[in-house]
């Protein structure tokens, strides 16, 4: 073979590589609606920037008659490319090659470019569409999982891990994923479950779909294993493109700074009537967020779980920021359990990449009654109470009205090392909401009033009385647990004005190997 001859021969091997199972596997893909892997890498990174490694490998299996049925590349591309100019490493999946299921080259193939991207201290993509462990590699595709899974725990608050699910993901397979920062799945094509339909059939008895059992409805809604949820596999990559725009490459960096030409002092007059004159109306927080941070722009996250808080990126005056806020237009903005588990993980992200925290609080407190009790609320609150408390990112917060209870102490209170605590003049700062307060007090007493008429007129001067007390700001200010009570117009200058003081902060906790986050 001349040399020519050889430069042919690799120009068609790279042709054969990219056509993955076939050009007929590629048809079946794209007729159940998904993309293949190079098309969904194509979308994710800037153009022409990908490097593809290790396209020559296949597998080393001889058994089940595997030795003539090799493809090039395995089942995965891999490599990196760029963002926004920004490195990052990637991995998709192949349906089209044994439904894209892993073997011991295969995730060698991923293991390589995880360590690389450790090394540089840059994000990790990976893009799961897989019939899960090769079953023809028995033992080896299992070490293989476990060789990726201790690569995400390592990975873990070093550089930012997304994971994109495009087609079935099931076993332990769905492992790597959870172990990952973020999971954006697809509605349609895709499926996350420990245990299948069948199995769930003949081991437990209950019939149920696998759309039912682990679709994105159940993840995105109920589980809250997805992060985000999107109609489209290409507006899912896009937004892992907008999801990083937030980020830094690694724990060591500062999240990216950009240009901001929306004023920092812009005042917005409406937020000083926003809220309600009726304490136990509810409002949209999202209304607030959009007013304050730059160009109303908000990435949620978890838009469709626990939807009593609000979680998600921001920028404000240019700088990357995670807003935490008590949503009151649902279940009255109360935390229970799953609110708390969905903060807290967002919390810990924000601290883990220097991310700055805002809080907005609106809480009634905990919610009450035996399912929660029985769940363990207690350790649940008291994980997002921790993340709030270890977390050493500036920490603002702005009170908007009620912060009853133990849920004032969580929510990013002074006590927890809150840097900036402000408060609108309507918050209500307290140990409890008036008639759940009078109810206590005047117990005894109300209970020797007969008289309907009196005994209503009893309980609104006892109301009055301890709403003048305890129901605004100044109480808490009085001993300086509130920085400043600020008019809410001009929240969104104050906030940026704090982060920028507060950039420089350093606030190091005492050395230990880790915490113990109760769990
Ligand atoms: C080898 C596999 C495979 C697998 C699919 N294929 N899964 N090959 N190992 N795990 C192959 C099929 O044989 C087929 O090959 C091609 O991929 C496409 O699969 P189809 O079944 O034709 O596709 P579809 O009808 O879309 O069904 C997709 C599927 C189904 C739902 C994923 O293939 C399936 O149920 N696969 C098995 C899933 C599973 O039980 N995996 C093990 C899970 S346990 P041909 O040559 O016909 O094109 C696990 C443990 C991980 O993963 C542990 C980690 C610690």
């Amino acid at each position: 073979m001349d040399s020519q001859e050889k430069v042919k021969q690799l120009i068609e091997l790279r042709e054969k590589a990219r056509l993955g199972g076939g050009q007929h596997k590629i048809d079946e893909q794209h007729s159940k609606g998904r993309l293949t892997a190079r098309e969904r890498i194509n979308i994710l990174l800037d153009e022409g920037s990908f490097e593809e490694y290790d396209m020559f490998v296949t597998h080393r299996t001889e058994d089940f008659g595997m030795s003539n049925k090799k493809f090039l590349t395995d089942g995965v591309v891999t490599g990196q490319g760029t963002i926004d100019g920004r490195v990052v490493y990637v991995f998709a999946q192949d349906f089209t090659i044994f439904g894209g299921s892993l073997s011991e080259a295969f995730a060698q193939k991923i293991c390589k470019i995880m360590d690389q991207a450790m090394k540089v201290g840059a994000p990790v993509i990976g893009i799961n569409d897989s019939g899960g462990a090769r079953i023809q590699e028995g033992v080896r595709s299992l070490a293989g999982y476990a060789e990726i899974f201790e690569r995400n725990i390592l990975a873990s608050g070093v550089i930012p891990q997304i994971s994109a699910v495009f087609g079935p993901c099931a076993g332990g397979a769905v492992y790597s994923p959870a172990l990952t920062d973020f999971i954006i799945m697809s509605e349609k094509s895709s499926y996350m479950f420990v245990t299948g339909p069948k199995v769930t059939k003949t081991v437990t008895g209950e019939d149920i779909s696998t759309e039912n059992l682990g679709g994105s409805g159940v993840h995105g809604t109920k589980s809250g294993v997805a992060h985000f949820v999107v109609d489209e596999e290409e507006q899912g990559l896009l937004l892992i493109r907008k999801l990083l725009s937030y980020l830094p490459q690694n724990n060591l960096e500062e999240p990216p700074l950009t240009e901001c030409d929306d004023p920092i002092d812009r005042k917005d007059d409406e937020l000083n009537s926003i809220i309600p004159e009726n304490p136990n109306q509810p409002y949209n927080v999202k209304d607030i967020i959009f007013k304050i941070v730059d160009h109303s722009e908000f990435l949620e996250i978890h838009a469709g779980y626990a939807r009593n808080v609000v979680v998600g990126f921001a920028k404000m005056g240019g700088m990357p920021v995670g807003i935490v806020a008590n949503q009151p237009n649902f279940l009255a903005g109360v935390l229970d359990i799953d609110a708390s588990r969905k903060a807290a993980r967002f919390v810990r992200f924000c601290d883990a990449f220097n991310i700055p925290i805002i809080t907005l609080v609106d809480v009634p407190g905990f919610l009450p009654g035996s399912g929660q009790e029985y769940g363990g609320i207690i350790i649940h609150g008291a994980k997002l109470m921790f993340a709030y408390g270890e977390a050493t990112v500036p920490k603002l917060t702005v009170t908007l009205r009620k912060s009853y209870g133990g849920a004032h102490c969580v929510m990013s209170s002074k006590q927890l090392r809150g840097d900036l605590n402000y408060a609108w003049p309507s918050a209500e700062i307290a140990v409890m909401g008036p008639s759940g307060a009078i109810e206590i007090l005047e117990g005894k007493t109300l209970a020797e009033i007969d008289d309907p008429e009196r005994k209503a007129k009893y309980i609104a001067e006892k109301e009055t009385e301890y709403k003048t007390k305890f129901a605004n700001p100044y109480e808490a200010a009085k001993y300086g647990f509130i920085d400043d009570v600020i008019e809410p117009r001009n929240t969104r200058f104050r906030i940026i004005r704090g982060l920028r003081t507060l950039a420089t902060k350093k606030d190091p906790g005492p050395m230990k190997k880790h915490a113990n986050i109760p769990l």
